[in-house]
């Protein structure tokens, strides 16, 4: 494990490496406790660089085996290793030589999962960040660009299947039951991107032909037995490539795509190049055991990995302050995808829900940093929210300003200008700016600056001048180490909604740059007149959640009613809607504190049963707009003094008095969707399912007895019926014997399948209330459970601390003190998962006092070990400081 050195990385020390390395040649001898690596590196020294300078390679706890140059073994003293470096002190002097090294790693002992480690049986690398340095030594940075020829040898009973990137080239038997390969990439790729697989997996095979005519073969590699579940995770990867060939105009470059399923794995998959890796949580998929949320995150992700083989691997990073060149830029894209593929509208609420219950909370606290960074401790730690969806929304924002011609002009030249490079966030804006006639200049602090915008806004009508003015104040709050703030250019989509719901257009416009529905805000403070305005129009805001940004408006109850059920903008509908639930259950919130009963507006509560049963809206949509916001989310609105119990007492009580008014309508609704039938994992149905269940979550809030979850669990031909029938009896009648029956029979049921129980795990993990510790503690003890695994960790540990407000946030702490103590004991295996687990305390000061003073507590029991992972180290002190 690395550990904590307190070094700091700084972007203005960037500077290109003395020496390249444009060829790299891997030998793998691999054996499950000893595997030999050969590296034979051709070294360049950059031009300009004096010859003899040390060549200093970085490494990550390898034993080194033999130091070789141009085939003569080195002399002790010519170079020396740590466990972070090799050095030469002093390289030939010729422009170029070859360097051999040999190293020899233990992948069966690797719990960390980066580098190469073994899961289930399999040998697999993960290299993305810093991860390659765990199998050779190397100039581990995203800028060094190398061609890789990799021979990989192994007993052929233990891994008859042998991958690497590019093409097969050659392959044979050697002595000894073992058998080689040899893989070629003809693209010169940093060394994150090397991958590696070797194993007995089964094959589900497919082929490709791009729009110019290249046949390229499909392989998606998973456990025997399971290659029924990858047929969707085909399809998702064939529309993709044809959907890059048409909306971007890219296509594939090899022969060959392949995708590996492996069990353990520390994130969501890798687009290793021709070589894609996941999590088979993101590949395995069938309605027996997977929920349209899986399948959904399924098609998202696969499309994901794919396209980053031109935005990531053909343009890389110049270096890990960039990621976001990357990241964001490969999440618009399939953002993109998957509205194209589904709902758009639906697809966009989905997205302002996640960036909310995401990344809004990282803006706000202790771990907030720009989309571009400047500084690190561990880039591990970096691959965030805000990097990642975030830094999305900056792309669609761009898009937004520039039009879509112009920005598929800019996307175009910024590939034609760097292909095969490196490259940078300003390289990115300069490419839009120079094919649009567009200043991107102060556009371009939303990637240098942290902390979520909030505008100010306040409307009036002047009925005899016919003038209707928006006053517009922006605001961008302290991060840590950036209390002053510069002002933004935020594009604030907006509409004038008239009386009968459509949109009135004004005769002319003062104070703000307007177009095609956007005002430019760019100042502190902006009034805008709209001339012409006869009556009162109602203002609907940030339509298409144009900005991620917090909006403060005094805006009437019953406009915000009116714009739920008219505007002609469904992002803006659902908010409008989401806006009305959140004001009244704060309220709620202060009336609970105050020993009050919270009461709720009637209007809100009638439009809710009105919207449910509205047949022009699509079910997903009903489903969305039903879906109250979670308790996470009302806390964060509510910001400091924060009393789960509270809050939670106030959202029963709206879902009870939603469910009490309407509970007629939602049980004929419930009863006019019927669960059979031929399963199909489309939009359109899930969207039904996605009602239904929301429907019936309600009617168990107002029902007596779990009789009509029970059926929908017992009756369900479904994954998604049956988890979401799971789940409202262990939420809504916890301890009862209908449910205590349900948890068993899907035990029983699923037991064997590790996925399908991390669904049984985060049910029971996410039960409201206080004996929520006890719980969660008993089910480590299951036997399907394992710490070194990170789903199980996360489906149990990771959704307890974050999903379960009331369990993990006990008044008297034991929920902090256990999970402070389950942090300490996973960070011994597994560095980068014990830290990421650790970002649930990020929001403790927001905590009331008692609260807070047991948060502390725990985090310091967290940072007290002195020899803690560079990881947890960084984490657990911006938290605390
Ligand atoms: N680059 C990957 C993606 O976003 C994510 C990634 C980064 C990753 N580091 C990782 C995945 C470590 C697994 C393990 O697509
Ligand atoms: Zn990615």
């Amino acid at each position: 494990m690395r550990k904590d050195t307190g070094q700091v990385f700084r972007i203005e020390d960037y500077r290109p490496s003395d020496y390249l390395i444009p060829r790299t040649s891997l030998a793998f001898a691999l054996s499950p406790e000893a595997t030999v690596v050969t590296a034979v590196l051709d070294i360049e020294r950059r031009q300009g660089i004096a010859p003899g300078t040390p060549l200093v390679l970085d490494g990550d706890e390898l034993t080194l085996v033999s130091v070789a140059i141009d085939g003569k073994p080195l002399a002790d003293d010519a170079f020396s290793s740590d466990p972070q470096h090799l050095t030469i002190a002093n390289p030939p002097h010729d422009e170029a030589f070859q360097l051999t090294i040999v190293t020899r790693i233990d992948p069966s002992r690797n719990g960390t999962l980066m580098g190469l480690f073994r899961t289930n049986g399999v040998y697999c690398t993960q290299c993305e960040p810093e991860g390659f340095r765990r199998i050779t030594y190397f100039t581990d940075r995203p800028d060094m660009l190398s061609v890789y020829t990799v021979r990989i040898e192994a007993e052929r009973a233990q891994a008859p299947l042998l991958l690497s990137n590019g093409n097969l080239v050659e392959q044979g038997d050697l002595a000894g039951g073992r058998h080689f390969v040899v893989w070629h990439d003809p693209f010169p790729k940093p060394s994150y991107l090397f991958a590696l697989v070797a194993g007995d997996l089964a094959g589900l095979h497919d082929e490709f032909t791009t729009a110019s005519g290249r046949k390229v073969a499909l392989g998606i590699y998973v456990e025997h037995g399971k290659q029924d579940r990858a047929a969707y995770a085909m399809d998702a990867l064939k529309r993709s490539m044809s959907w890059d060939e048409e909306v971007f105009g890219l296509e594939y470059d090899l022969d060959v795509f392949n995708i590996v399923a492996v069990s353990d794995f520390n994130m969501g998959a890798m687009e290793n190049k021709g070589l894609n890796i996941f999590n088979d949580k993101y590949v395995l998929a069938d309605e027996a055991t997977a929920t349209d949320a899986d399948f959904a995150n399924i098609e998202a992700i696969i499309a994901h990995e794919y396209f980053h083989n031109w935005t990531g691997n053909r343009i890389t990073c110049r270096d890990w302050f960039q990621l976001c060149l990357k990241e964001g830029l490969t999440v618009f894209r399939d953002h993109e995808f998957s509205a194209d593929q589904r709902s758009r509208a639906v697809k966009r609420i989905a997205e302002v829900r996640t960036l909310r219950a995401h990344q809004f909370p990282e803006d706000q606290g202790p771990l907030a940093h720009p989309v571009r960074p400047r500084r690190y401790r561990e880039i591990n730690n970096f691959y965030t929210a805000t990097v990642y969806e975030k830094g999305s929304e900056v792309v669609r924002m761009i898009r937004t300003i520039l039009g879509p011609d112009d920005f598929r002009k800019g996307m175009k030249l910024y590939i034609e200008r760097h292909d095969g490079d490196a490259a940078t966030i300003e390289d990115f804006l300069a490419a839009f700016e120079d094919a649009s006639d567009h200043d991107l200049s102060q556009f371009a602090l939303w990637y240098h600056q942290a902390g979520t915008p909030n505008l100010t806004i306040s409307t009036a009508h002047d009925a005899e001048h016919q003038e209707f003015r928006i006053e517009i104040e922006q605001s961008v709050p302290p991060t840590p180490s950036e209390s002053r703030k510069r002002l933004m250019h935020i594009p604030l989509a907006f509409g004038l909604v008239g009386e009968d719901g459509s949109d009135i257009t004004p005769t002319s416009v003062e104070g703000a740059t307007v177009e095609n529905g956007v005002i430019h805000v760019r100042k502190r403070r902006q009034i805008v007149r709209f001339q012409g305005v006869r009556e009162r129009p109602v203002v609907s805001l940030n339509r298409g959640f144009s900005a991620p940004i917090t909006l403060s408006v005094e805006q009437r109850a019953d406009d915000l009613l009116f714009l739920a059920r008219h505007d002609s903008d469904l992002v803006s509908r659902w908010q409008s809607l989401y806006t009305l639930f959140t004001d009244a259950l704060i309220h709620g919130f202060r009336s609970v504190r105050g020993q009050k009963a919270p009461e709720f507006p009637t209007g809100l509560i009638a439009a809710i049963g009105d919207i449910a049963s509205d047949e022009s809206l699509e079910p997903a949509f009903r489903a969305l707009a039903l879906t109250l916001p979670g308790e996470a989310d009302v806390a964060r609105d509510i910001g400091t003094n924060i009393d789960p119990d509270a809050i939670r007492v106030s959202r029963d009580a709206l879902a009870s008095a939603i469910a009490k008014a309407n509970g007629e309508r939602f049980q004929a609704l419930y009863d006019g969707f019927d669960g059979g039938g031929t399963f199909s994992p489309d939009a359109d149905s899930a969207g039904k399912r996605a009602l239904r269940n929301v429907l019936l979550d309600y009617l168990a809030v107002g029902a007596e007895d779990p009789s009509l979850a029970a059926r929908q669990f017992d009756q369900a031909t479904n994954m998604t019926d049956k988890a979401a029938a799971m789940t409202v009896l262990a939420h809504r009648f916890p301890g009862h014997a209908r449910t205590t029956d349900a948890l068993a029979a899907f035990e029983t049921q699923y037991g064997h399948d590790p996925l399908v129980m991390d669904k049984w795990y985060q049910t029971q993990a996410t039960i409201p209330g206080a004996d929520a510790v006890d719980r969660v503690k008993a089910l480590m003890t299951h036997q399907g459970f394992s710490l070194s695994n990170p789903n199980r960790v996360r489906a149990l540990i990771g959704t307890f601390s974050t999903l379960n407000q009331t369990g993990f946030h006990r008044a008297d702490g034991a929920g902090y003190t256990f999970f402070a103590e389950t942090v300490l004991e996973i960070e011994k295996r597994n560095p980068q998962l014990a830290a990421r687990l650790a970002t649930a305390m990020r929001s403790w000061r927001s905590l009331e006092p008692t609260r807070q003073a047991a948060a502390r507590e725990a985090l310091l029991t967290i940072a007290a070990p002195d020899d803690l992972s560079s990881d947890l180290r960084d984490i657990i002190e911006r938290t605390l400081a």
